[in-house]
C-alpha cells in the first residue's frame, strides 16, 4: 500500500541510497526533479549561444578549436540531462516545447551578451566555476540517473573552467588593452554569476523540500559563499580585481563578506526581461523548426531499419 511505498522511499533517501526510475516516488518529488533537470538541460543548450557567438571570431586556430569542442560538450551535457529527465516519464520533445513556449526556465546567466573575446574567458572562469560549485553536490543527489549524469558533466565543466581561466591569465599578462578587456569582462560577469545560485535562502521556494529529499545538498546562499571564497584567491593569481569594494575576509565567520547581487534584476531576467531573453528563445525556436526535417528523416530511417531487422 501507499504507506509502505512512502516508507520505503523515505528509507532509501535516509540511507543515502539512490532512487531509480522503476521505484515508487512521491509525485511532487518526480515533478521537482523534472523541473530542475529540465531547467538544467535547457541551460546547457541555451548556454551554447553566447559562446557560439565567438567561434568564428576566436583569435587563433587553436582558440577556435578549443571553443568549438567546449560548445559541443555543452550540447552533450544537454543530451545526458534530457535523457535523465526522460526516465521520469516525460519526452524530450515535450520539454523542448515547454522551453520554447516559456513554460520552463533556463539559467538567468545566459541572457547576458558576450561583448568581447575576454567574455569567453570570464564565462569559463566565473560561469563554469559557479556551475561546478553548484553541481558537484548534485553528483550525490538522491535520484540515480541525475546523480550519474552529473559525474561526467562535472569533469568536463572543470576542464571548461580552466580554459576560461587560462584565457584570462593570458590576457591579463598581455598588452594594457588586453588587460583592460579582461577586467571589463570580469566586471560585467561577476554579479550575474553570483545570481546564478538563485534567490537568497529566505526567498527560495524549493530549497527546504529539495534538501529534505536530498536533491539539493546545500542551500543557495551556502554555495554562493563557497564560490566567492574560491574566486578570491584565483583573482589574485589572475591579477584581476573582483568588482566589489566591500569584499573582505571575515575571520570570525571564516569566510569573505561580500556584496549581494541585485536580486530584483535576477527576478526580472528570470521573468524574461533580461538583455538577451527574446533573442535566445527566438534562436532556439528557429533551430528547432529548421531541424524538423532532420528529426523526421532520422525517425523514418529508424523505422525502415526496424522493419528490415524483423
Ligand atoms: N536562473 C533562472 N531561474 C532561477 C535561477 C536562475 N539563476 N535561480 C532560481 N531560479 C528560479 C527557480 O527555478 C525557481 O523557479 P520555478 O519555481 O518556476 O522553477 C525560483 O527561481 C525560486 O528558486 P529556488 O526555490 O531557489 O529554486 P531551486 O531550488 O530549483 O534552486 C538552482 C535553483 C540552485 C538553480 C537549482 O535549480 C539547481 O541547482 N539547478 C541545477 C543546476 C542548473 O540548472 N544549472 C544551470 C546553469 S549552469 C550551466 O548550465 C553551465
Amino acid at each position: 500500500n501507499d504507506g509502505d511505498l512512502q516508507g520505503y522511499f523515505d528509507a532509501i533517501v535516509a540511507a543515502d541510497q539512490k532512487v531509480e526510475p522503476r521505484d515508487w516516488m512521491p509525485e511532487a518529488y518526480r515533478k521537482t526533479l523534472i523541473r530542475q533537470i529540465a531547467q538544467h538541460a535547457h541551460s546547457e543548450i541555451i548556454g551554447m549561444q553566447p559562446e557560439g557567438n565567438w567561434i568564428s571570431r576566436a583569435p587563433s586556430l587553436k582558440r577556435k578549436a578549443i571553443l568549438l569542442a567546449k560548445v559541443q560538450d555543452e550540447a552533450g551535457h544537454g543530451l545526458y540531462l534530457y535523457a535523465a529527465a526522460e526516465t521520469l516519464g516525460i519526452s524530450r520533445q515535450e520539454l523542448v516545447e515547454m522551453l520554447i513556449e516559456g513554460r520552463q526556465k533556463y539559467s538567468s546567466i545566459f541572457n547576458y551578451p558576450t561583448l568581447s573575446w575576454a567574455d569567453v574567458g570570464a564565462i569559463g572562469w566565473l560561469v563554469d566555476g559557479a556551475a561546478i560549485v553548484n553541481q558537484v553536490p548534485l553528483c550525490r543527489c538522491s535520484y540515480g540517473p541525475y546523480a550519474r549524469a552529473m559525474i561526467r558533466i562535472c569533469k568536463e565543466e572543470s576542464f571548461h573552467q580552466r580554459q576560461g581561466y587560462e584565457i584570462l591569465y593570458t590576457l591579463s599578462r598581455g598588452t594594457p588593452e588586453q588587460k583592460a578587456m579582461a577586467q571589463d569582462a570580469v566586471d560585467r560577469w561577476w554579479y550575474p554569476s553570483l545570481a546564478m545560485f538563485g534567490p537568497p535562502d529566505s526567498d527560495s521556494t524549493h530549497s527546504e523540500q529539495s534538501m529534505t529529499w536530498k536533491i539539493k545538498r546545500f542551500s543557495n546562499d551556502e554555495l554562493r559563499q563557497r564560490f566567492v571564497d574560491m574566486c578570491v584567491q584565483q583573482a589574485g593569481v589572475l591579477d584581476l580585481r573582483i568588482p566589489d569594494p566591500d569584499l573582505r575576509w571575515n575571520a570570525e565567520r571564516g569566510a569573505h563578506d561580500y556584496t549581494q547581487p541585485d536580486y530584483g534584476e535576477l527576478m526580472q531576467v528570470i521573468k524574461g526581461n533580461g538583455p538577451c531573453n527574446r533573442q535566445r528563445i527566438e534562436h532556439r525556436r528557429r533551430a528547432y523548426e529548421e531541424g524538423a526535417w532532420v528529426r523526421a528523416a532520422a525517425a523514418a530511417h529508424a523505422a525502415k531499419k526496424a522493419v528490415a531487422h524483423v
